[in-house]
């Protein structure tokens, strides 16, 4: 397709969601803010399975706006049938963890994602809050100590639930989009980018067993970055030339620990290692360029840049999804893969619009 009709097509098909677009953005925003307590975080009851030990104290909502969320049952209780009633006889359905509980939380919602998400009965919005959650989780874990062990087979089975909740449920992806973190950290980031990726490739037919190899790779593309100083990766402006030779070690860097925790899945490797490869032949670690450029480096690149420009950083304001966008199709042309990423506007268009 030439040029002027490829931009032209992207033009009217971003034109009609933008208005949604900015929607999605408020609602994400507005569910953070909503949230907040400080020490705290709600799960919905729900969630909770029934008679599963539940390793981390349960609290009540405050009685007033501000008081202090109030013990209701300690860990290592089951949780009942008959316990779940009372609370909904008293119109709670949401309870509290406490932030210094998050381990103990993150271990039970990751040994029951699974069933959470295969239960009709949990509306769509708590399944892919939980989903995200669960993921984010679980980087924010694995960046703290990338060699702690585990990390290779909790991910795996992390990314085969949230794929096969992906595939079995249509609406899920709209769902995702609304909650995806609107602050950068790198931890939300690659659960943005699992996410942007894993549709992309369902959007393009690829089979489910695929694609969990492809979303482990994209959950897992920064985690390269534990390695890299802080002061580099939170750094407000504009990089030192040595401070930009670190941080483009963090795909090998990424490589090398995945590689030493056994992993060896060739698709999640490619990703991990060459997300910042170009087209043009100019991106980093290995200068791949062309056909070296596998299609899987392709497709999460596309969402790895996607999802850097419209989440906000302390030095810069997120862009909307329909300026990002432009820009990648302007500036971006020859780096980025033509027809994925006319794939990928389309998707948005659809999945939104
Ligand atoms: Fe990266
Ligand atoms: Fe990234």
């Amino acid at each position: 397709m030439p040029y002027e009709s490829f931009h032209a097509s992207i033009g009217s098909i971003v034109y009609e969601w933008e208005v949604v677009g900015r929607m999605a953005v408020r609602s994400r925003a507005g569910k953070q803010a909503e949230e907040k307590l400080p020490g705290f975080f709600s799960i919905a009851i729900q969630t909770l399975r029934l008679d599963e030990v539940i390793d981390f104290d349960l609290y009540l909502p405050p009685a007033s706006a501000t008081g202090e969320p109030v013990l209701y049952r300690r860990k290592s209780l089951p949780f009942s049938e008959e316990a779940r009633d009372r609370l909904v006889s008293n119109a709670v359905d949401e309870v509290y963890v406490a932030d210094v509980q998050r381990g103990p939380y993150q271990r039970y919602l990751e040994r029951n994602l699974g069933n959470i998400l295969a239960d009709s009965s949990v509306s769509m919005e708590e399944r892919v809050s939980r989903l995200y959650d669960s993921a984010q989780g679980l980087v924010r874990e694995v960046l703290e100590d990338p060699r702690s062990g585990g990390m290779v087979e909790r991910s795996g089975e992390l990314v085969e639930h949230m794929v096969r909740f992906l595939y079995a449920e249509g609406t899920s992806f709209e769902h995702l989009m609304k909650i995806t973190s609107y602050d950068y950290y790198t931890y939300t980031h690659s659960v943005n980018v699992f996410v942007y990726t894993t549709a992309l490739a369902q959007h393009l037919r690829y089979d489910e067993a695929i694609v969990q190899r492809l979303g482990q790779g994209a959950l897992l593309h920064d985690v390269g970055k534990s390695m890299i100083d802080t002061e580099v990766t939170n750094s407000k402006g504009r990089l030192a030339p040595a401070q930009w030779a670190q941080m483009q070690q963090h795909p090998a860097f990424g490589y090398d620990i995945l590689m030493e925790q056994g992993y060896q899945d060739p698709i999640g490797l490619d990703v991990v290692r060459h997300h910042h490869e170009k087209l043009t032949g100019r991106g980093y670690p290995d200068g791949l360029g062309g056909d070296d450029v596998s299609g899987w480096v392709r497709m999460s690149t596309i969402a790895d840049i996607f999802d850097a420009l419209t989440t906000r950083r302390s030095y810069k304001e997120a862009m909307h999804t329909f300026e990002a966008l432009q820009l990648m199709n302007q500036k971006m042309r020859k780096e980025l893969d033509t027809a994925m990423f006319r794939e990928f506007v389309s998707m948005m268009g659809k999945h939104t619009g």
